[in-house]
């Protein structure tokens, strides 16, 4: 897997410091938030989801890994600008706009968003499932997915607490998480040329990891520090935002994370019997339930 996410780490650096324009603002502030690091799990999951369907990962499945992680960067760029969640830090360091403003990290988000459609284009043509898996990036990322989540997640914020089930939390984390992370399967689906039926499968195992995920995010909030997070912890509930911590408490939002882990066991076995070796991305997918950081 290191050779791959170097390979990443490289498209992502060539892509965001061009000759000419590096030096320009708004591409220093794009460049900035991509260094700042950032585990790469959507990447890694799709490199992941690739070797399971037999495939190596190439120069196209980079290509898109990075455009995957540029969406990423640019919806965390944006959710901790002040009109939103108003975080001073991300990925370690001052946040986009705490370093280059609010106007630029505005300008730097936008700027990703379209490079990594940019990436795609220029980099699906020998691929016959790159459009399937640009759309399912550009599903994914918007008005029915993470942009509908993040509305949600604004909305939900100003209601009373009682007001607000934890279903209503599932809908939203969803969205605003859970597309994208399935997101990082679809494509890989795609890429590879997958038949529907391991889609279904792929889209399944998808939004249940992005739930386990966002579920261990919440949970940080309240349990981890500013170093292991790299972001402010205790937030949410200072915030006013309704999470599966602040609307289930710790019990009901580990219950949730077990309930959703054990989906992903199903839809891995489902997989396992379709032929797959499913060792290397189950063993990625069990280490994230657990995860500290
Ligand atoms: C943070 O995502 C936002 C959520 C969807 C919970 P990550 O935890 O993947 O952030 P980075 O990329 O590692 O900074
Ligand atoms: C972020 O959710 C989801 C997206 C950026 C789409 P959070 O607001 O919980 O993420 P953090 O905690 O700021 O990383
Ligand atoms: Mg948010
Ligand atoms: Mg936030
Ligand atoms: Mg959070």
């Amino acid at each position: 897997m290191d050779q791959y996410l170097a390979k990443l780490e490289e498209e992502l650096l060539l892509r965001t410091n061009p000759p000419d324009l590096k030096d320009h603002p708004v591409w220093q502030a794009a460049a900035y938030s991509i260094r700042a690091g950032g585990k790469r799990i959507r990447p890694e999951l799709l490199f992941r989801t690739l070797l399971l369907l037999g495939q190596e990962p190439d120069e196209t499945a980079t290509a898109f890994a990075a455009a995957l992680e540029m969406v990423h960067t640019y919806s965390l760029i944006h959710d901790d600008l002040p009109a939103m969640d108003d975080d001073d830090f991300r990925r370690g360091q001052p946040a986009c706009h705490i370093r280059f403003g609010e106007a630029r990290a505005i300008l730097a988000g936008d700027l990703l968003l379209n490079l990594a459609y940019e990436t795609m284009l220029e980099m699906g043509k020998e691929n016959t499932g790159a459009p399937g898996a640009m759309q399912a990036l550009a599903y994914a990322a918007g008005g029915r997915g993470m942009i509908l989540g993040q509305d949600r997640d604004l909305q939900m914020e100003k209601k009373k607490p009682e007001e607000i089930s934890l279903s209503d939390v599932y809908g939203m984390a969803e969205k605003k998480t859970g597309c994208l992370i399935e997101a990082a399967f679809l494509m890989a689906g795609h890429l590879a040329g997958a038949p529907d039926e391991v889609i279904r499968e792929l889209s399944v195992l998808g939004l249940s990891a992005g739930l386990v995920f966002q579920i261990r995010d919440d949970i940080l909030d309240q349990e981890a520090s500013l170093d292991t997070l790299g972001k402010t912890p205790d937030k949410d509930a200072r915030s006013g935002k309704k999470t599966f911590v602040t609307v289930g408490g710790l019990e009901g939002a580990r219950r949730a994370l077990d309930t959703e882990a054990g989906k992903i066991q199903e839809a891995l076995w489902n997989l396992s019997k379709l032929g797959y070796d499913i060792s290397g991305l189950k063993d990625y997918l069990d280490r994230l339930a657990e995860r500290t950081f």
